[in-house]
């Protein structure tokens, strides 16, 4: 992964983290609105949803703070992807989540969220998405 497509997704996420909570409501509104067939792999109630909105927070937190050392990342991504076939997620989902993290960025960063950015998000999304679903077969 080249250097600047982490060094855009690190800086830009740092400024998506201070409205974690928001970003994460944001982003399951989306997420149920482009396919609410979705819904019933998440747990309800408004509780469940922000610890969960958490867990995906923190998830890419040390994602993005992984990039640099993708050596180390892959293991816990493999080990990632394989839990969500129990959770019953098929690899066709990625593509929903991928375009609900991009819009949730794209309403949290604002102006900030430059075709540049967009790209880079997109690379490393694609990125992770891969080594879940590759793992998960
Ligand atoms: C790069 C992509 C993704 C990342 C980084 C990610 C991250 C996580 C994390 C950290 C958890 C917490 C549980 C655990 O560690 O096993 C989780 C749970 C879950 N994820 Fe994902 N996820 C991704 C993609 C997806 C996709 C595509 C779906 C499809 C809808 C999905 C649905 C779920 C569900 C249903 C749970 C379990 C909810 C629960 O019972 O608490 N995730 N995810």
């Amino acid at each position: 992964m080249e250097q600047k497509t982490i060094a855009l997704v690190q800086e830009s996420f740092e400024k998506v983290k201070p409205i974690a909570p928001t970003a994460a409501k944001i982003f399951y509104s989306k997420l149920f609105e482009l396919d609410p067939a979705l819904k019933p792999l998440f747990p309800s109630g408004d509780e469940a949803m922000e610890a969960q909105g958490n867990k995906l927070m923190m998830m890419l937190s040390s994602a993005v703070a992984g990039l640099s050392n993708l050596e180390m990342l892959v293991p816990v991504l493999q080990n990632l992807g394989k839990r969500h076939v129990e959770y019953k997620v098929e690899p066709s989902h990625y593509n929903t989540v991928g375009a609900a993290l991009l819009d949730t960025l794209a309403v949290g960063l604002g102006d900030d969220f430059t075709p540049e950015v967009k790209e880079a998000w997109a690379s490393v999304y694609g990125t992770m998405a891969t080594v879940m679903i590759d793992a998960s077969s």
